[in-house]
């Protein structure tokens, strides 16, 4: 009922608003909301339970949130009151950076997307492991981990080990991303002899951490959808011979195709939502093939309607991650999505 208002209401308020001006809006209202019980209770969303049980974790419904929004963990306790069974926060890098100068954030509304440059401003790794333990979140927790911008490319594993290890405690899984087309050369991380090396010393450190801790702590990785056919049976290759626990297909794209001549088309950056649906989604159907089912896959990337939610689930996601359409269509898209997957 009461998110029934979010397109007719809340969400033309909020375009009002430059893109970036309205998140920030948004995530210091979650923020409140989130850290009194009583406000807490008023955004809470009842959606029906759907268990899955993926990476050996159980989750209450297949719907997710995506990484980026949240990137330093300030909204948690909101974010789980909308139905969401799972919360992926970050990217967060080892120490605090400001991301890349504004406008960083613009929408595509013809298409309903999204382009972004952030270029992963986050508070750093402590602030977010303070964030996680100052919250009441009691749901699944993804932790999403970088580098920052300004560690050589040759260093870039102990940023990831780093924040690996700093995370570890209080995440329900780890995702490892290297296909944020936003940081200056990351996307190099998914090939060869680099993506190996990267893979081996995360997969012998989370051995390391759960001897110590005595909890497994699954990792999954993120790709980019602008992997060829052959680079993608590469890097499964690695996923399976490593035993990485999850791979989430795909992050935004470099590709403008679908939103020529629309608004700010010439803007730098990562696309997301309604023109990345088909793309992701053959990436992830060709990710499949190769993993043969023995890695789950979490689909991400243009899913808006409980259609393109089963489209993701035939092409073979076991789990579903959404942004962009929590953008534009506000909480009810994950209830809706939730009960008529
Ligand atoms: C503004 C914005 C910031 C994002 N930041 C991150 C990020 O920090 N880390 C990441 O892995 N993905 C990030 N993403 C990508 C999303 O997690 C997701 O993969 C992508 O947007 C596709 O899903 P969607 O079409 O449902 O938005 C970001 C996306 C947007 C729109």
């Amino acid at each position: 009922m009461f998110y029934g208002l979010y397109e007719g209401l809340v969400r033309p308020c909020l375009f009002q608003l430059n893109a970036e001006t309205a998140h920030n809006v948004t995530m210091k209202m979650m923020h409140v909301m989130g850290q009194y019980s009583l406000l807490t209770g008023m955004i809470r969303q009842t959606v029906a339970n759907r268990p899955r049980k993926v990476m050996g974790i159980e989750f209450p419904n297949p719907v997710g949130l995506a990484a980026g929004l949240d990137k330093d963990g300030v909204a948690l306790d909101a974010l789980g009151a909308l139905g969401f069974g799972f919360v992926e926060i970050g990217t967060v890098t080892p120490k605090p950076q400001p991301g890349n100068p504004a406008p960083r954030l613009f929408r595509v509304i013809p298409a309903e997307g999204i382009i972004n440059r952030m270029g992963f401003n986050n508070l750093g790794v402590d602030n977010l492991v303070g964030n996680v333990r100052a919250s009441r979140y009691e749901g699944v927790l993804g932790i999403n981990i970088g580098k920052n911008k300004t560690t050589p490319l040759e260093k870039a594993e102990d940023d990831y080990l780093y924040c690996l290890e700093k995370v570890y405690q209080c995440a329900s899984y780890v995702t490892v991303n290297i296909s944020s087309p936003n940081t200056p050369n990351l996307r190099t991380l998914q090939h060869g002899s680099a993506l190996e090396s990267l893979i081996s010393a995360l997969k012998k450190k989370q051995a390391e951490l759960k001897n110590k801790f005595g909890r497994y702590v699954p990792l999954a990785v993120k790709l980019a959808p602008e992997l060829d056919d052959a680079e993608i049976a590469e890097v499964c290759g690695i996923f399976k011979k490593y035993g990485v626990d999850g791979v989430i297909a795909t992050n935004t794209t470099l590709d403008r195709e679908i939103i020529r001549d629309m608004p700010h088309v010439t803007e730098a950056g990562g696309l997301s939502g309604k023109p990345l649906f088909k793309k992701s989604t053959e990436k992830l159907k060709k990710i499949r093939e190769e993993l043969k089912g023995e890695i789950p896959i979490i689909g991400v990337g243009g899913i808006d309607s409980p259609l393109a939610a089963r489209e993701k689930m035939a092409a073979g996601a076991d789990l579903i991650q959404i942004y962009t359409s929590f953008i534009y269509k506000g909480p009810k898209i994950i209830k809706d999505i939730v009960e008529n997957i």
